[in-house]
């Protein structure tokens, strides 16, 4: 068991805890100011390997609405790790400056990596193409916000699923939810790893993967749009690959109580003149993010839920995922969870074959 409430993964906690953070976030959204003294004299870092503006952007508000103060970089290039710092060395030394440290990475697993050497809580403020917690998190307050509930849904989740990791995240926990289906529409190269499908399944809900944005449509209380992930192909061309566009006309195929969210940056997934329909919810969507990662910093700091991020060390079995911290920082220790007959990553979550 690790000393401090790291949020890495909401997977590690308990239905009851997620809710308690929407709500929670939902009574910040309502009255803001009666929070402005919760972190005083609290440091919060952002240690952003990888460009942001919502995610980073919102920690910080909600740290300064909060009455704390901040450190951190935004461009690795500008910190030591430019001189080749290790992950471990970076974390260790600004771990002893903060008092809670978010950080984004685009390796697999390298949150969790982090909280190893951390002396305080590190939130995964996304890692590579893996998971995007705090991502969900708005998402939910969002849902919760229009339509009273996170149960009962049909979800459509579009675009680049392979990679999209807040489609990971938001799949996760939604599953968790009783009576939620799901319907993944995607370019058959970008459809939903098999894991997460494997996650649906086992929490109990029904999913259909399709190919027509249009078909899936009538049938949503919710679509939840992406963009290519252009920066995760690692040099390949996704010219060949297929790529959905919400436009205005397409709108009459929805339900009128149906929400539209996209976790943005919008790229042209979704047609400008559908900012003004009052189903697109994307951008109250973004200023939610202030108040749910309000409620989450206040929850995290009161360290009252340790959770257990590792499970069995086996250091002669490597990683099958290219893309694996372990496969970057070598000194990592290789820990496995055991599902039945098989080992999956403790950090990035890959079936090991
Ligand atoms: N949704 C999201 O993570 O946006 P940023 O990449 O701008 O943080």
């Amino acid at each position: 068991m690790n000393k401090f409430t790291h949020l890495i993964d909401l997977d590690d906690f308990p239905i009851e805890y997620i809710k308690k953070i929407v709500k929670s976030g939902a009574d910040i959204a309502l009255n803001t100011d009666e929070y402005s003294e919760c972190c005083k004299g609290k440091v919060l870092a952002t240690l952003f390997y990888e460009p942001s503006t919502r995610t980073q952007m919102s920690f910080q508000t909600a740290m300064l609405r909060l009455g704390g103060t901040l450190i951190g970089f935004d461009n690795p290039e500008t910190s030591s790790v430019a001189k080749g710092e290790n992950l471990k060395d970076t974390t260790k030394v600004v771990s002893s400056y903060a008092d809670i440290m978010v950080m984004r990475n685009p390796v697999e697993g390298s949150a969790k990596a982090a909280a190893l050497s951390s002396d305080c809580p590190i939130i995964n403020a996304g890692d590579g193409g893996h998971l995007h917690p705090t991502q969900t998190l708005t998402d939910l307050l969002t849902i919760k916000l229009a339509h009273g509930q996170l149960e009962n849904l049909t979800i459509g989740v579009c675009g680049d699923l392979k990679y999209g990791r807040t489609t990971h995240s938001l799949c996760k926990t939604l599953s968790k939810f009783s009576g939620n289906k799901f319907i993944f529409i995607s370019a058959p190269e970008l459809s939903m790893p098999d894991y997460i499908k494997d996650i649906v399944k086992a929490n109990g809900c029904e999913f259909e993967e399709i190919y027509s944005l249009e078909d899936a449509l009538p049938k949503l209380d919710m679509l939840y749009m992406t963009r290519i992930q252009r920066e995760r192909f690692a040099g390949k061309s996704d010219a060949a690959i297929d790529k959905y566009i919400l436009t205005k006309d397409m709108l009459r195929l929805m339900r009128p109580d149906a929400i539209i969210l996209h976790p943005l940056p919008r790229v042209d997934e979704i047609e400008i003149a559908v900012d003004d329909d009052p189903r697109a919810k994307y951008f109250l969507q973004a200023k939610y993010g202030v108040y749910v990662r309000m409620a989450l910093i206040i929850e995290v700091l009161k360290n009252e839920n340790p959770v257990k991020l590792f499970h069995e060390e086996h250091s002669d079995i490597i990683c099958k995922n290219e893309k694996c911290v372990t496969r970057k920082e070598k000194y990592l220790p290789h820990s496995f969870r055991r599902k039945g007959d098989m080992l999956f990553c403790d950090y990035c979550e890959a079936a090991q074959p």
